[in-house]
C-alpha cells in the first residue's frame, strides 16, 4: 500500500512540474518518463562529468531530473556569480527536510530556510566566533597535537580530528578533549553522523554515491512524502519514526551538555574563558537585550557544537594537506625552507608569523582548489521562479555551484589545473601574484558561503605551519611496500571529501 501510495505520488508530483514549466529549461540528460536521470548519475565524481557534460552542451549549466525534483547544476564562474552572489536573495534557501523537523535538529543556522532567525543567527555566530577568541585555542590545540604524533602506530587522521575537535571544544566550551573516547568528541560524532544520515537524500540535493567507502545514499521515506509523517509509529514502514525519536534524545544532548558543563565550571571558579563563559556571564549580568539572549543560550553556543562537522572539512584539509607533502617531496622540502626562512631554527611557529610566508599560503590555497572538499558546496534551492540565459528555472528547484569546475577553470588559475602547484599563487620572486584568486570556491558562494573561512583557515594553517616545521612526512608506501603511484591515490567519492 505504501509502495502504491509512493508511486502515485511521484507520478503527482513530475506532473506537476511538468505543467509548471514556462519555457525551455536547462540542458541535460534526455533520462526516462517518471524516473527521469535516476540512472543518468555518474558513480564517481559527478562534479567532474557534469562539467564536461555542460562542455559537450555549449551551456553553463546542467539539470539533472529525479521523480519530484529538479536539480540545477551551475558549471561555471559566470553562472555561480550570475545566480548564488548576484540574485542571492532568492538562491540563498535550504531545501527543507520533514525528517529533519522530526529529529528536533532544526536549531543550525547551516539548516535553517533563508530567512531573518538565519540571518539573526548567522550574524551572532560571526561576532562570537571570530579569530581573536579561537586563535589562542587554535595555537593550543596544534601545540598539543605535535607530541601525540610522535608514535608513529597511531592513525594520524584520528590525531587531526582529535586535534580540530580540541580547537572548536575549547574555543566554544573551554573543554579540552585527552582523546577521541571524550564525551563530547563523542557526541559531535554523533551529532555529525546522524546529520550526515539524515541529510543523504536526493530529495536534498546529494545523489546516490557508490563508493566501496563511503555509506550509499538513501533517503527517509518520509522526505518524499511529507504527510505520512502523521502515520502513527507501529505502522508498517514507519521505521523512520523510531529513528527520528532516537535522534531527537540526542538532539536534546547536545543541546543541554555543553551548556550545563560550562555554566557548572563557572559555579566551581575552573571555567577556561571561552565563547560560552562570555556568553553565559553576559546572560547573569543581564548586559544582553532579551531577543538577543535567549538565541545565544539556547542555540548560539551549542551551533559551535554543530559545527564540529565543519570540522570534516578542516580535517580534510589537514589529511589532504598531509597527502600532497608525502606525494610532492620537493614541494614539502620548499615549504620547510620557507617556514624556517622566517621562524629560524628555535623557535616553533605561531600566529605572529601569519601572512608572512607566502609559500605557505600557496600550498594552503593549493590543496583548497587541487581537490575541494565539498565540490557541489550545500545544497541551495531558489525561492520563486527565475529566467537565465533564455532557460526557465522553476521554484523550488535545488541548486548546486560546482565548486571543483570554477577551482580547475585554467582561465582563473592557469595552465594544468589538474597538478598539484603551489607556484601557480606566486610571482617568480616567491611573493603573491594577486592576478590569481584565492581558492574561495572552497567556501562557498553567496549569502551562504561559510562564515568562518577565516577560522577555518587559521586553524589549518597553524596545523599546516607547526607539522612541517617538527616533522619530515615520509613517501606513501603502499601495502606491498612500493611506493604508491600519485595517479593512482583517490579521494573519497563523497560530496563532503
Ligand atoms: C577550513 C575548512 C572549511 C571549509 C572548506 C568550509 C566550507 C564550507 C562550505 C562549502 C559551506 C557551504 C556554503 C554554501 O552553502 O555555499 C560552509 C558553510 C558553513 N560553515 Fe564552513 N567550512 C570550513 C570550516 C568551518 C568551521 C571551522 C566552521 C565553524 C566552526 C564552519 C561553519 C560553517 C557554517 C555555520 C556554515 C553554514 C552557513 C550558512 O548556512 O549560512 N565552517 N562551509
Amino acid at each position: 500500500m505504501l509502495l502504491a501510495a509512493v508511486f502515485i505520488s511521484t507520478l503527482i508530483l513530475t506532473l506537476v512540474l511538468f505543467r509548471r514549466r514556462k519555457g525551455p529549461v536547462p540542458p541535460g540528460p534526455k533520462g526516462w518518463p517518471i524516473i527521469g536521470n535516476l540512472f543518468d548519475i555518474p558513480e564517481k565524481y559527478p562534479w567532474k562529468v557534469f562539467q564536461k557534460w555542460s562542455e559537450t552542451n555549449g551551456s553553463d549549466m546542467l539539470l539533472i531530473r529525479l521523480p519530484g525534483i529538479w536539480i540545477l547544476h551551475l558549471n561555471t564562474s559566470r553562472s555561480i556569480q550570475d545566480l548564488l552572489v548576484k540574485r542571492s536573495a532568492i538562491y540563498s534557501d535550504r531545501p527543507q527536510s520533514t525528517m529533519l523537523g522530526l529529529t528536533g535538529f532544526t536549531w543550525p543556522f547551516s539548516l535553517m530556510p533563508y530567512g531573518s532567525k538565519w540571518r539573526e543567527n548567522r550574524r551572532i555566530f560571526t561576532r562570537e566566533f571570530n579569530i581573536e577568541i579561537v586563535r589562542p585555542h587554535a595555537l593550543q590545540s596544534a601545540r598539543r597535537l605535535l607530541p601525540r604524533l610522535l608514535n608513529s602506530d597511531i592513525n594520524y587522521s584520528k590525531q587531526i580530528r582529535l586535534a580540530s575537535s580540541d580547537a572548536i571544544l575549547s574555543a566554544a566550551y573551554g573543554i579540552s578533549p585527552k582523546s577521541e573516547e571524550d564525551y563530547f568528541v563523542g557526541l559531535a560524532e554523533s551529532l555529525s553522523n546522524a546529520l550526515t544520515d539524515c541529510l543523504r537524500s536526493p530529495y536534498l540535493g546529494e545523489y546516490a554515491i557508490s563508493s566501496s567507502t563511503e555509506r550509499k545514499n538513501s533517503c527517509f521515506i518520509v522526505d518524499m512524502f511529507p504527510i505520512i509523517k502523521h502515520i502513527p509509529a507501529w505502522f508498517p514502514g514507519a521505521k523512520f519514526k523510531h529513528q527520528a525519536s532516537e535522534w531527537r534524545i540526542l538532539s536534546d544532548n547536545v543541546q543541554t551538555k555543553a551548556y550545563e558543563h560550562v555554566k557548572s565550571e563557572m559555579d566551581a571558579g575552573t571555567a577556561v574563558p571561552c565563547v560560552a563563559t562570555k556568553v553565559i556571564a553576559a546572560l547573569r549580568s543581564n548586559s544582553l537585550d532579551c531577543s538577543e539572549s535567549s538565541i545565544r543560550k539556547k542555540k548560539l553556543i551549542f551551533v559551535s557544537l554543530s559545527k564540529l562537522t565543519g570540522l570534516k572539512q578542516t580535517v580534510g584539509a589537514i589529511c589532504s594537506f598531509i597527502l600532497t607533502m608525502a606525494l610532492f617531496p620537493d614541494i614539502q622540502a620548499k615549504a620547510y625552507d620557507s617556514i624556517i626562512a622566517v621562524i629560524g631554527p628555535h623557535r616553533l611557529p605561531d600566529f605572529s608569523d601569519f601572512g608572512k610566508i607566502p609559500y605557505i599560503d600557496a600550498v594552503i590555497n593549493e590543496v583548497f582548489r587541487w581537490n575541494p572538499l565539498a565540490p557541489f558546496g550545500v545544497f541551495r534551492s531558489v525561492t520563486q521562479d527565475d529566467y537565465y540565459d533564455g532557460y526557465f528555472i522553476p521554484k523550488g528547484t535545488i541548486v548546486r555551484g560546482n565548486a571543483w569546475a570554477v577551482m580547475h577553470d585554467a582561465a582563473i588559475y592557469g595552465p594544468s589545473t589538474q597538478n598539484f602547484n603551489p607556484e601557480r599563487f606566486l610571482l617568480p620572486d616567491g611573493s603573491r601574484n594577486k592576478a590569481i584568486p584565492d581558492a574561495d570556491g572552497a567556501f562557498g558562494f553567496g549569502r551562504r558561503r561559510c562564515p568562518s573561512q577565516a577560522v577555518g583557515l587559521d586553524m589549518v594553517w597553524i596545523n599546516v605551519v607547526s607539522i612541517l616545521a617538527t616533522y619530515e612526512i615520509g613517501e606513501p608506501i603502499g601495502e606491498d611496500g612500493k611506493r604508491l603511484d600519485p595517479d593512482q591515490i583517490e579521494y573519497t567519492n563523497s560530496m563532503n571529501r
